[in-house]
Order: structure tokens, then sequence, then C-alpha cells
């Protein structure tokens, strides 16, 4: 990849020189493209990996080592003396990759399986946002078919129902989410994942579907390294979840985002950190679950104020594409902080103060180029063009679901195939770079959006957010399962 922006980053003696990182897209590509160019770095491997992924300095993939199996990833760590694994995708850490990494004494920037389940489970999700105080929609969790029926009808009639989100409970790598106007769109939702599924595996008593009020506003995602008790914020982000232009088609895991976002101002993400991240990870400490690793709120800033929409347990994808290239420290230090559990200490060395990394001060967008017939049933093989034009042109390109063929040229190998970021001193600015240099690429089929940061809403006044962040707060239902 030809690099074009460049982080402004403070050298460090003293962070980790050896690296794993777990995984193999456009999450993995950007991160293993900052940590490379972090001074204490020496090598990173990188499991599997990509054709890409494997073009950057420092690094070494690992294709036979998946990222799904801990038995392996433990061996690879501890015969190549890593000092720290960091888990990117969600699915391995469902998987338990971490907890005997932990258990052999590896520092492992990711959480237990057990605290990935804040992901794994959006019941579980509710049950502790709502355990520690934090709002969320109105909403429940069923295992049984006709009770989640009920209930989507029962919040469709409700007075001022702008309609219902129905969502599996499970990972469906962004998919499993349908928000519907109607009650009979939702029906129709709830219906479709029973018939997809069969009745759940582990008995009446196990979550299967959320249903959820629909709620309306701007979405942001404020995605935080996180130590068992501590929380330090990347700047905020705006993903673009919905497949074409104007928020139309259906819920990708995301075709685009943005930062900063001026609707959400850095200096008041402290006080979403105080009230979302801090409360959270005390419930999970006292549930006997601490957390270590990137804590990424999904928020809604309703009109009422902001609400958690859901959690993930890792950095998101695309906002960490645009994020990291904004980051004026080093990262792997503070990864490994969190990791050994003393993240405070590790932010005060680098001199960073307060809840939030510090930036470069530019701002970043990050444009998404998808394969053919994505999200359903993305095509594969399809000869990608322009990528050396689009780097000419000023774009980072992070290889998200590629494969190099043996005459040299990438290929299409997944549903989010690339994604293309553009620096600039304005959101504008940025953007224009992301747009010229996405203009590039093409292969067959391809989609893409054009208006990822078009129209970025007016920034809020400190006042209105002191009004916003106190916000009528409290849980709004019990989450539990019918
Ligand atoms: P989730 O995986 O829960 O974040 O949902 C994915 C996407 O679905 C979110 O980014 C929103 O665009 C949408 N969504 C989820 N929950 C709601 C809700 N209660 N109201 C409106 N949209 C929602
Ligand atoms: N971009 C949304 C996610 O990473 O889940």
């Amino acid at each position: 990849m030809t690099m074009q922006a460049t982080p402004n980053l403070q050298t460090s003696g003293g962070g980790p020189a050896r690296l794993l990182v777990l995984g193999g897209g456009g999450r993995e590509h950007a991160l293993v493209w900052s940590l490379t160019r972090e001074a204490s770095v020496e090598v990173v491997l990188v499991a599997p990996g990509s054709d890409a992924i494997g073009d950057e300095p420092k690094v070494s993939c690992m294709p036979g080592v998946s990222a799904m199996d801990p038995a392996a990833v433990l061996a690879l760590a501890t015969t190549e003396n890593v000092d720290l694994v960091i888990v990117g995708p969600e699915a391995p850490l469902a998987a338990g990759v971490v907890d005997p990494l932990i258990d052999a004494g590896v520092p492992v920037f990711g959480p237990t399986r057990a605290a990935a389940r804040i992901e794994s489970s959006k019941a579980y999700c509710r049950s502790v946002a709502e355990a520690a105080g934090v709002r969320v929609a109105r909403g429940m969790a069923f295992s049984v078919e006709s009770l989640a029926l009920d209930f989507a009808r029962e919040l469709s009639a409700a007075r001022g129902s702008r309609g219902v989100v129905v969502k599996a409970d499970g990972l469906m790598a962004g998919k499993g989410v349908t928000v519907c106007a109607d009650f009979a769109t939702a029906e129709d939702a709830i219906r479709g994942l029973y018939a997809k599924s069969g009745p759940p595996r582990g008995g009446p008593s196990m979550p299967f579907v959320v249903v959820e009020e629909r709620l309306v506003g701007a979405e942001a995602s404020l995605i935080a390294l996180c130590d068992d008790h501590s929380a330090l914020a990347l700047p905020p982000a705006r993903d673009h979840k919905r497949l074409r232009d104007g928020d139309a088609g259906p819920n990708t895991g995301g075709m685009g985002a943005y930062s900063p976002i001026p609707d959400l101002p850095e200096s008041l993400c402290a006080t979403l950190i105080d009230m979302i991240h801090l409360p959270v990870l005390a419930e999970l400490s006292l549930r006997g679950h601490p957390f270590r690793g990137a804590l990424y709120a999904g928020l809604m800033l309703t009109p009422e104020g902001p609400v958690l929409l859901e959690f993930n347990a890792r950095f998101g994808d695309p906002e960490i594409q645009a994020l990291l290239p904004r980051l004026a420290v080093p990262l792997s230090p503070l990864l490994l902080g969190a990791a050994q559990g003393d993240l405070a200490a590790a932010a005060a060395e680098l001199g960073v103060q307060g809840r939030m990394l510090p930036t470069t001060g530019d701002a970043a967008v990050a444009i998404v180029l998808a394969a053919a017939n994505y999200p359903e049933t993305p095509r594969r093989g399809d000869v990608i063009s322009g990528l050396d034009e689009a780097a000419r042109a000023g774009g980072t390109i992070f290889h998200a679901g590629t494969v190099r063929g043996s005459d040299g040229a990438y290929r299409t190998d997944g549903g989010r195939v690339l994604s293309v970021v553009g620096l600039g001193s304005t959101i504008a600015t940025a953007r224009a770079c992301a747009e010229s240099a996405a203009d590039c690429i093409t292969w067959d089929g391809m989609q893409r959006r054009h208006d990822i940061a078009a129209s970025v809403p007016a920034a809020a006044s400190a006042g209105d957010w002191d009004r916003l962040a106190q916000g009528p707060g409290g849980p709004q239902m019990s989450g539990g399962a019918s």
C-alpha cells in the first residue's frame, strides 16, 4: 500500500516490541498500519493476516493460524515470545481466544469470552447496561416467538411510536438488525429469524431475539480503551450503516465513517465516558467479568439525549480506519497498559491527560467499497483496478476482503472489500480527498456510497449538551428473557 497519511506519533522507548494481531480484515489492516509506524514496535505477527497486510513493513502473516483456534494462537504467542496479543474481530473473542492467553500470562488486549458477551448477546448487553443505569431504548429480550410478536405489536401501537427494531440476539456481522417502520415489517422480521434458525437451542429461557422501540437521531460511535475500571476514549466517529445513499437499503457492517463529528464535541465525550463506559465497566467487574479491551458504545443522539443502541467488545470497522490516522499518541503502550490492568500509568507515561486521546487536528473520512451482492451473498473473484491511482490521489487504502492472484492483481474476496481514507484539515477536505481516491477504484458490480460525511449535523452547543447529557435517565424497561 502506498502510504499517504502519517500519524504524528510521539516516540516511545517503552512500548512493546513484538506484537501478535489476530484477524485479517480492514480493521486489522489499519491497526497493523498504525502499529508498525511506532518506534518501539519491531515485529508484528498477524494471524491469519492477508496478502495486503503482509506487504506492510515489519509484518509476518501466519495464514495457517486461525484466530478462531485458541490453542493455535496460544502456541504461536508463546513460541514467538510476543509482548502483546491484540484481538481484532468479535468472533475470536466470542470463541474465547483470550482466556487461555490470560491463563498463560500472555498480555492480551481484548476481553475474555464472558466479558465479550456484552457484544455477543444483545440481551446480556441490555441487562448489563440497565443494571449500570445507562439509558437504552425501551425493549425486551424474548425466547418465545409469540411473545416477541405480542410485544412488537404493543410497541408499534404505542402513542408516538416510530416503529420497532428487531435484533437477533447473537453475532450477525452487523446484519442481524431490522429497523421496522410498522408492525407488519416487524412481524416478517421476527418470523424470518425464527424460521431461519429454528427454535432457540438453549431452551425456552434463552434469549433469541430483542425487540426495541425505534429511536430517531444521528448515530455516534464512542470507543474507549479499557482496563477493568478505567477508560480512555478515541475521538468519536460516525458510521453509515445502510447500504445505499440517503440511508436507504439494508443494514450492513458499515459503509463509511468520519471523525470528528461536530454534533458530539470531543470535550463532551468525557461526560459520556463517565455516564456510560465507567458504570458498565464497574458492573462487569461486579459480575466477575472485568473487561480489558476496546469498549465501543453505539449511540443514538436523540432529541432527548444520547441513548445506547449497542456495545461492541472491539474496535469499530470502518470507524477505526478513520480514527487511527487522527491519533497523536502511539497506541501500543496504551494497549499493553490496558492488557496489564494499568491503563492510567501507561497514559501518564505518554503525557495523556483526561479521558480523551489527543488527536492531530486532521479530520478523516473512510469510504467502504463493497462487493457485488453485499450484504446477502457477496461475489468473490472480481479483479480490482485503480489501487495505485487511488493512492496517488491521496487516499490511504485498507484491504478488508481481497486476495492477490499469481498475476499480482488483487481480486475481491469478501463482502466489504476496501476502505479508502482521506485526511484534511476539515471534514469537507477530507471527504474530497477520500472521494477522489475512491473514484479511481472499480470492479465489476462494486457498490459504494457517495454521501459519506456529505451532510454533517451542526455543532452542538455546550448548553444543549449539558441538558441532553442529563436526559430523562434511567432504564426504561426490563431486559430479561420472556
Ligand atoms: P446494533 O447492532 O444494535 O447497533 O444495530 C445496528 C444498527 O441498527 C444501529 O447502528 C442503528 O442504525 C440501528 N438500530 C439499532 N437499534 C435501534 C433502535 N432502537 N432504533 C433505531 N435504530 C436502531
Ligand atoms: N461499524 C460498526 C461495527 O464495527 O460494528
